[in-house]
């Protein structure tokens, strides 16, 4: 892995991440805190496991609480942005990372992993950056702590782009944050919100496991990755870190591959 200089440009700042108890949310909560900001570690289910993110942080000279919400339900969503207000008194930084798969081939899908994939992946991205907006407006800048008025980070996918069989309400609902991350970043831009996504490739977490476990299924993953390794959830962690803070200030409605290359059509090397 390549070598990093800790830096400590989130200082003062405050950040959510949601779905922050395992996998990329984990570490991206963690690399905030790293970076100097307080951050809200938002699970839904285990709550042990965002409890020991909030320990971590914590043990690493950092601050952190836990909080609850199923970033899909509107009334959660607004209990959980007031208990982030109550406890750091604003929000600088959104991550809308929480997201799942639901898999299925299409013409067995049930409308229920439809809706469930759509509801968490996409409306939970919606429900999370209105109230963040919402707190940006009516705090407004703070020229001490940021440049900007605040930023919100998308967890995409490179099936933003990529198709993907068996796996079409997934592939829809990254297709969607693509386009509610670019619109809020055209729509609020005038006000000094940054809107990016973060797009992985394949990252080695839960959400995947089978995919990477074995040797066989690694290298058989490893045929689609141009730079040759898995990615690992720091690569995510330090994206993360440069466009929450004012070093990607010029940066907004970008949308960052983070993916070894996965996106490059690693086929047509040998082909086409
Ligand atoms: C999916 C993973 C998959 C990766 C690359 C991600 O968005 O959640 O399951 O390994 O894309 O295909």
């Amino acid at each position: 892995m390549p070598k990093s200089i800790p830096s400590r440009v989130l200082d003062g700042q405050r950040a959510l991440v949601t779905g922050a108890n395992s996998g990329i949310g984990a570490e991206v909560a963690k690399a905030l805190a790293a970076a100097g900001a307080k951050v809200g570690v938002n699970y839904v289910t285990a709550k042990e496991q965002a409890e020991q993110v909030v320990a971590e942080i914590a043990a690493a000279g950092g601050e952190a609480i836990a909080l609850f919400a199923d970033v899909s339900k509107e009334d959660q969503v607004q209990a959980m942005f007031r208990e982030m207000l109550a406890a750091f008194g604003t929000i600088d930084v959104l991550v809308n990372n929480a997201g799942l798969q639901r898999d299925s081939a299409f013409h067995e899908m049930t409308l229920a992993q439809w809706q469930f994939v759509l509801d968490v992946n996409l409306t939970g991205q919606f429900l999370c950056s209105r109230e963040a907006i919402r707190e940006f407006l009516r705090r407004g800048m703070v020229p001490d702590v940021s440049c900007t008025l605040g930023k919100i980070i998308c967890m995409s996918s490179v099936h933003e782009i990529i198709p993907w069989g068996g796996h079409a309400n997934y592939a829809a609902s990254k297709g969607g944050v693509g386009m509610l991350m670019r619109t809020l970043a055209q729509e609020y831009g005038p006000h000094h919100i940054r809107v990016n996504s973060i797009n992985p490739g394949a990252i080695k977490t839960p959400i995947n496991r089978s995919a990477w476990e074995t040797p066989e299924a690694e290298r058989s993953l490893l045929t689609l990755i141009p730079y040759g390794r898995v990615g690992v959830v720091a690569d995510i962690g330090k994206a993360a870190v440069w466009l929450a803070s004012d070093d990607s200030d010029y940066v907004t409605g970008h949308t960052l591959y983070v993916d070894g290359g996965m996106t490059l059509y690693p086929g047509f090397s040998t082909n086409g």
